[in-house]
Order: structure tokens, then C-alpha cells, then sequence
């Protein structure tokens, strides 16, 4: 709490310090930051803003994707394999509460300890592009006539997702408590630590299997709604990620005494958990494989995906894994300005800037 003559360093609504100094964009900081939280100017990491300005860019609704040739193959007999029925609702499903996990610790964990205003406008912006993902799987439930307890009871139903779910909230449940704040070198590795589990492994490496299990439903033209819808997400992700990489980042610039070697090796075992958990789960959503994608298959991309994560938080290889094996993953990621990927966008937007995967 803030008390009168001393600078609000928390939430940004303690009392007004009328007689306080201008920002002094030195003050700025990322954690336990002297400067206002309410003063967006003078800027000071223009990387935050650049990537705000881009997800209002890349601004999509889910209900502006036509439906009816999803609709028509889901209720096709034979418009889907089993195993394919049984990889699309696992899928669904993870992502179905995925979503409001990741925005619920945006909302009610990280955002009231980044003490700097261009992050928390980001945040802001992220947090809004998780309601329109939680849509997503609103609006397909609803297009396809599906289950709804089935699809949204998933993540306390289906084991693997269960194990990931659990694994990340522990981190954000340390941060739960209302009297925890960062400024000790514990505290702030707890933050550190949760800012970690869902940037970097939640929406970093699990939402990538998904990714992939949709996407290459839409490279043989099932499921092409959904798989736009995905490509927008994948889109925004891309985005969510690598903000998070930038704050971990920006953190350990700033407090390089968290960044130990004790530390370093315990994200080390996270991310090798993180891999764990999602091999688990891409064997329960393809116990059997589907064209062209196997749990083995995904398995190895993972392992590729955790080196690559480890790698942007500075952290050596892991696995030491070369091969990826969806090259047109990254292909897709990579298209520009591409909008009608699989042709069933109805709407545009006039300030759209195109798919750019940043
Ligand atoms: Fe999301
Ligand atoms: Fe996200």
C-alpha cells in the first residue's frame, strides 16, 4: 500500500503523489519499478508498444470464419476417421480451457506485477485476444453440436490434460496469495518462474501440437474453418510468446542476480516436464495416429520446439534435436500477408495489416 510522500510502486491505484517528480524514464523498470504505472510516456521499451500496435493489427473475430463445410464433414458418416473425431475434440478441449487459464494468470497474476505501463498495455491487448480464443471454441461447440460438458469438463476428464493444466496453475497459485509482491530475489524468481511455465511452456510449447494436429487436418482440406481460426490464434501466439520471452528477458537484464545457475537448471527441468506432459498428451489425443501425424511424429517436434524455446530464453539445447519434422509448420508461420490461407474468411478488416507471424 502506498502511504502519503512515498512513490506508489504497486498496483498504480495507491494514493496520488501530488507533489512527485515527472517520470524520469530511467525509473522505468520491469519489476519493483519507482515510476508511476500509470504514466504510459516517455516510453521505454518500445518492443512492448511495437507488439501492442501489432495485435490491434492483427485484430479477427472467430464468427466472421464460414463454418459449413466443417459442419458438413462433421456430420458426414465417413467425413472423418475416428481416430481424426477423437484428435479434433481432445484438441478442442485442451484448447477449450487452455485459454482461460492462460488469461485468468495474465489477469489475476502477471499483470500486477509487471510495473511497467507499455507491458501492461500489451497485457491489456493479450488478454482481450485470449476472450476472442475462449469465442473460438464457444463458436465452434456451438457450429458443430457439440457436447458442451463434454468439451469445456475436458481438462478435469482426459488425464494428459489434467497433468499439463495442474502442472502450470502451481505456478501461478504461488502467486495467488494477495499479500505476495516481487522485491525479494525469492519472490521475484516465483515470478520469474511463472512468467516461464505459461509464456514460454503453456503457450510456447503446448498450444504447438495443437497447432500442428489442425493444421495438417487443413493441408487435406477437413476441418478448413477450424483450421483458419487456428492460424489466426497460431498468429496472436506467436506474438503472446514472444512478448514473454522479451519480458523473462528483459528481467534477467535488469536483475542478472536471479538468473543463477541453480535457477537456470531448474527451467532446464521445467521445460524438460513441459516436454514430458505434452508427449503424454499427444499420445492420448492420437493413441493411434492419424495421415500424415503420429504421437512419434509430434514427440520429436516437441523435443525440437523445447531446444528452440531454451534457446530464446538463453539456455543451451536440451535435447540437442535437429530435426523438425513439419517443416510446413514453419511455412505457414512464415506466410506474409496470406489472408485467405484456406479461403474461408467472409469479413475483412479495412485496418488489418495481413497475416504477419512476426
Ligand atoms: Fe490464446
Ligand atoms: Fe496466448
Amino acid at each position: 500500500m502506498s502511504t502519503p510522500n512515498t512513490v506508489d510502486t504497486g498496483t498504480g491505484l495507491g494514493e496520488i503523489e501530488r507533489d512527485a517528480e515527472r517520470v524520469d524514464v530511467g525509473d522505468k523498470a520491469m519489476i519493483n519499478a519507482r515510476a508511476d504505472v500509470n504514466q504510459l510516456l516517455p516510453l521505454k521499451y518500445t518492443w512492448a508498444w511495437e507488439k501492442y500496435l501489432a495485435g490491434c493489427n492483427n485484430h479477427w473475430m472467430p464468427t466472421e470464419v464460414a463454418m459449413q463445410a466443417d459442419i458438413a464433414l462433421w456430420r458426414s458418416a465417413d467425413g472423418l476417421t475416428d481416430d481424426e473425431r477423437l484428435m479434433l475434440k481432445r484438441n478442442l478441449g485442451f484448447f477449450a480451457t487452455a485459454e482461460s487459464l492462460v488469461a485468468n494468470n495474465i489477469v489475476l497474476a502477471v499483470y500486477r506485477q509487471l510495473t511497467n505501463p507499455e507491458c501492461r498495455q500489451y497485457l491489456l491487448r493479450q488478454a482481450f485476444e485470449e476472450a476472442v480464443h475462449t469465442h473460438t471454441f464457444q463458436y465452434i461447440c456451438e457450429s458443430l453440436g457439440l457436447d458442451e460438458g463434454e468439451l469445456f469438463n475436458m481438462y478435469r476428464e482426459v488425464p494428459s490434460i489434467t497433468a499439463k493444466d495442474s502442472w502450470a496453475l502451481r505456478y501461478t497459485q504461488n502467486l495467488e496469495d494477495p499479500e505476495f509482491s516481487t522485491g525479494t530475489p525469492e519472490a521475484d524468481q516465483a515470478f520469474l518462474r511463472d512468467l516461464i511455465a505459461f509464456y514460454v511452456i503453456f503457450e510456447g510449447m503446448w498450444f504447438y501440437t495443437g497447432f500442428a494436429q489442425i493444421l495438417s487436418l487443413g493441408r487435406r482440406n477437413k476441418m478448413v474453418g477450424i483450421a483458419e481460426q487456428y492460424q489466426y490464434i497460431l498468429r496472436d501466439e506467436s506474438i503472446h510468446l514472444n512478448f514473454g520471452i522479451d519480458v523473462i528477458n528483459q528481467i534477467k537484464v535488469e536483475n542478472p542476480h536471479l538468473w543463477s545457475e541453480e535457477f537456470q537448471a531448474e527451467v532446464r527441468q521445467m521445460l524438460v516436464e513441459g516436454c514430458e506432459l505434452e508427449v503424454a498428451y499427444g499420445r492420448e489425443t492420437m493413441p493411434r495416429g492419424v495421415l500424415g501425424l503420429n504421437a512419434e511424429l509430434c514427440e520429436t517436434y516437441m523435443r525440437f520446439i523445447t531446444d528452440r524455446r531454451a534457446e530464446q530464453i538463453g539456455l543451451a539445447p536440451i535435447f540437442g534435436e535437429t530435426e523438425n519434422p513439419f517443416p510446413w509448420m514453419s511455412e505457414v508461420m512464415d506466410l506474409q500477408k496470406e489472408k485467405n490461407f484456406f479461403e474461408t474468411r467472409v469479413i475483412e478488416y479495412q485496418s488489418g495489416g495481413g497475416l504477419d507471424w512476426d
